[in-house]
This record gives C-alpha cells, sequence and structure tokens, in this order.
C-alpha cells in the first residue's frame, strides 16, 4: 500500500483543500476521520460481484475508487482485482488509509486522476459522486476507462433500516443538522451520464447491504456525518431536543443488543 500524491495541479489542490476543510471542519480532524472509517457501512459483496460480471466476468485487472475516503469502499476491491486505486483529495482522509497489498492511494482530484487513458477495467464513486464536478469527472472517468469497461456511482440511504422509530428520530437529527434524508442525486446521475454521449449503456439498480450495530453504533453514524458533527461541536448542539431524543430511543430500542442494520445503496451503471 502507497499514498502518492501528484505533482501537476498539486497546488490547485492545495488551494482547494483549504477552502473547502478549513481546520475547524470535521474533515480536517483525524479523529473525525477515525471515527468515519470505524463506524460507516463497508460496500456489499453483491454490489462487487455484479459490477465484477458486467466488466466482463472475470477478475478486473484496475479498479479505481474515486472519492475513496480512508479506503473502506476501496479495499474491498483488494481480493478480487489485480491493481486498485484510490483516488482522494482530503489529504486527512488519507492520514491511515486502509492497507492492502495490491492497493494504492493517490492525492489527488477525480477530475485529474494522472492515471493512464483505457487502463481502469471498473471505477467507482461510493458516497463521492456527488461532491465531485459532474462534467468534469465523467470527462476524466471516461478518459481513464476501457471500452467494456464500468462506472458505478452507488450511495447508502440513510438512516439504515433498524427500527420505525429509531428511523424518525434519526430523520429528524438529519432535518436538525440541515441534511436531506433520502438520496435525491440518483436521477442527477443518470441525466449527466446519459447527457455526456460517453457511455453506451446506463441505468440505474438498488442493492443491499446488511451489516450489525448496537446504539453506540447507531449513535456514532449520525455523529461521523459532518454536518451532525459540526452542530454536536457545541455544548449547546449536544444539549439539542432533537439530539438527546435520538441518544434516547437508540438506548431503548438496540442498547448493547446488536441487530441487523439494512442498507440500500442507490447506484448507477455506465459502461463504456
Ligand atoms: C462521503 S466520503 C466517501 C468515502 C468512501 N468512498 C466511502 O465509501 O466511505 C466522500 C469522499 O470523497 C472525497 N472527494 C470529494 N470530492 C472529491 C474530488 N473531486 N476528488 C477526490 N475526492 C473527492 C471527499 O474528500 C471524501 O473523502
Amino acid at each position: 500500500m502507497s499514498v502518492r500524491s501528484q505533482t501537476s495541479g498539486r497546488r490547485t489542490l492545495a488551494r482547494s483543500v483549504a477552502s473547502r476543510f478549513p481546520a475547524d471542519s470535521p474533515y480536517a480532524q483525524t479523529s473525525f476521520v477515525a471515527l468515519y472509517d470505524r463506524v460507516r457501512p463497508k460496500p456489499p459483496k453483491n454490489l462487487v460481484g455484479l459490477l465484477s460480471q458486467l466488466s466482463g466476468g472475470r477478475s478486473p485487472r484496475v479498479v479505481v475508487d474515486l472519492g475513496s475516503g480512508t479506503g473502506l469502499s476501496t479495499v474491498v476491491w483488494a481480493p478480487y482485482a489485480s491493481r486498485v486505486v484510490g483516488v482522494e483529495n482530503n489529504p486527512t482522509m488519507l492520514t491511515h488509509p486502509r492497507p492492502a497489498a495490491n492497493v494504492a492511494y493517490r492525492l489527488a482530484s477525480a477530475d485529474a486522476t494522472g492515471l493512464r487513458s483505457g487502463s481502469a477495467d471498473i471505477v467507482t464513486c461510493s458516497q463521492s459522486f456527488h461532491w465531485m464536478n459532474a462534467r468534469a469527472t465523467i470527462a476524466e472517468i471516461a478518459r481513464i476507462m476501457r471500452r467494456g469497461a464500468l462506472f458505478a456511482a452507488y450511495d447508502y440511504v440513510l438512516p439504515p433500516i433498524v427500527d420505525p422509530r429509531l428511523d424518525d428520530a434519526f430523520d429528524t437529527v438529519l432535518d436538525w443538522a440541515g441534511l436531506t434524508p433520502r438520496r435525491p442525486e440518483t436521477e442527477t446521475y443518470l441525466r449527466n451520464l446519459h447527457r455526456s454521449g460517453r457511455f453506451r449503456w446506463v441505468r440505474s439498480a438498488a442493492m443491499e447491504g446488511r451489516e450489525t450495530g448496537d446504539a453506540k453504533r447507531i449513535i456514532d453514524l449520525a455523529t461521523s456525518l459532518g454536518a451532525v458533527a459540526a452542530r454536536l461541536g457545541t455544548a449547546k448542539g449536544r444539549r439539542a431536543r432533537e439530539w438527546t431524543r435520538f441518544t434516547r430511543i437508540a438506548s431503548e430500542t438496540l442498547g448493547h443488543a446488536r441487530r441487523p442494520f439494512w442498507w440500500t445503496y442507490q447506484t448507477v451503471l455506465a459502461m463504456k
């Protein structure tokens, strides 16, 4: 496992990082990044299977994961691909990226990866495509994909399904933090990919993931959302009615018991 920094555009990247992640942003703090890595879900195995099948039915040689974060969505490919590259533009996310022998990380922007044209069999954006400049990133994705390669942008819907009361309390916290609880991006992804004219096949799919967790995990999960963490950064935020109700309901419905967390992954597929 290695972390490389793209020489070209490094200054532009540094400027954009400083403006997007000022020192007081949760995403500039290693403790927040460690929490993120511990509690966010890993992509489900069936998604890996589907993408491998569609990209040719054999083990992919090169998988590129754009907006790789701490590598949760990158290392899942390590047992299946010859080489995996995570591309991430926030250096704090790459402080301790998840390691694997055939995985390398690049500090670069998804729209200027520095990777060879036609080199990727699979390109993924897990929970990251909505952050990126659509036009420039789609052009870069199409450039690095070989013909017949597959691109997948997938996002999990928050919260995972665990319990109706908890669902409602989590939604209230999202609303309090100014976050959209459901995922409206799929239609935009489809439209942008279609309109780019760079792909011969584009469609959406829904995949399912299952993990387990207790009250602490669901509370940590909510805390791992940047906007929620920012609100909780003050004593007033921690005492907010929405937050205390959510943590109380999490303790009442889950406590220390581990229960299934059912995830829905809204997925958009595009073949070059
Ligand atoms: C919500 S995180 C998802 C991380 C990881 N893929 C996962 O599934 O856990 C989104 C990541 O995309 C990164 N990101 C956003 N825009 C980017 C860009 N233009 N180039 C590279 N990374 C980007 C962010 O810094 C962040 O680490």
